[in-house]
């Protein structure tokens, strides 16, 4: 699309480097998808990789360009991007455009569609309605719910139908209410409910399986337990993958923070000077300048 008075056609980010070949996890993927068989085989390797969430088309692009292999658009939309306490809001409706548009966005990584709260739980039919939205309206290659044991039935029925799924058990975010508050989960005897809940989800067909805010020692236990790829958040330095939500990974979050957090840049001090520079510059009558006016 060319506009007139000499603007050029707009791309979304040009000072982004090239693709690499290579991606994370040791898994090279030229001109295709990675596939949940190249992050089992990853695991088989002994090669680590990271996941990231995201909600929009330009940093589905940017983490896709660096390489990152999965991408979960995470029901953590109702709290970073619409603004809620819980995750508990968010609906499938909501979700289906996001994950189209990191689908979009991207060209390789695997595109992981989290199944919001309301949207599973009731039966492996209502589950397979639901995932298969994904699916279809929004070309997600593989979907994730929260639960162990009890959601057994959904994730065969899942993978029956051909629907990849990636588990997700420990501090399950949707369940706040039961667990009474974001807290760390498996210590004690409590553990090994979680070990039996990673088998249960191993043994449904789950390709790999979050494990959310829990002892180190534990996470440790369930990733030699267990032949998928396991994927921390909270659960120390022992799992086959690690995973953070982008703004807070890139410091754009406000504290407090979880203490697994370490924020690898300042995006919110870098955004707000950004923006109160050009503030200043609007009010003192120095932006727009010249060289920015069309002639
Ligand atoms: O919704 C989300 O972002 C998640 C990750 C934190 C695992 O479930």
């Amino acid at each position: 699309m060319g506009l007139e008075n000499g603007v050029k056609e707009m791309t979304i980010n040009p000072a982004l480097p090239e693709k690499t070949e290579q991606l994370y996890g040791g898994i090279s993927a030229t001109n295709r998808r990675i596939t949940t068989r190249d992050l089992v085989a990853a695991k088989a390797r002994g090669d680590r990789w990271p996941m990231i969430t995201t909600y929009d088309a330009l940093t589905a692009q940017l983490f896709d360009d660096a390489g990152i292999p999965v991408l979960l658009v995470g029901d953590s939309a109702a709290m970073v991007v619409q603004g809620h306490d819980t995750t508990l809001p968010i609906t499938l409706d909501e979700m289906i455009p996001m994950v189209a548009a990191v689908v979009r966005g991207s060209s390789r990584a695997l595109v992981v569609a989290d199944m919001p709260f309301g949207s599973y739980q009731l039966s492996p039919e209502q589950a397979l309605g639901s995932a298969a939205r994904f699916v279809k309206e929004a070309g997600a290659h593989a979907v994730k719910l929260e639960g162990g044991a009890r959601v057994r039935p959904q994730v065969s029925a899942l993978v029956e139908a051909g629907i990849p799924v990636m588990g997700h058990i420990g501090l399950t975010p949707q369940s706040v209410n039961v667990l009474g508050g974001y807290r760390v989960q498996g210590r004690g005897s409590d553990a090994d409910h979680i070990i039996t809940d990673a088998k249960a989800l191993e043994a449904a067909g789950a390709f790999a399986i979050v494990l959310e805010v829990m002892p180190a020692e534990l996470a440790t236990q369930i990733t030699a337990a267990v032949n998928v790829p396991t994927i921390g958040i909270g659960a120390g330095n022992h799992t086959d993958a690690q995973v953070l939500v982008w703004q807070d990974l890139l410091g754009l979050t406000p504290p407090p923070h979880p203490r697994f957090l370490k924020p690898y840049a300042d995006l919110r001090s870098i955004m707000t000077s950004a923006v109160r520079e050009w503030a200043d510059d609007v009010v003192a009558g120095q932006y727009p300048a010249d060289d920015q006016d069309y002639v």
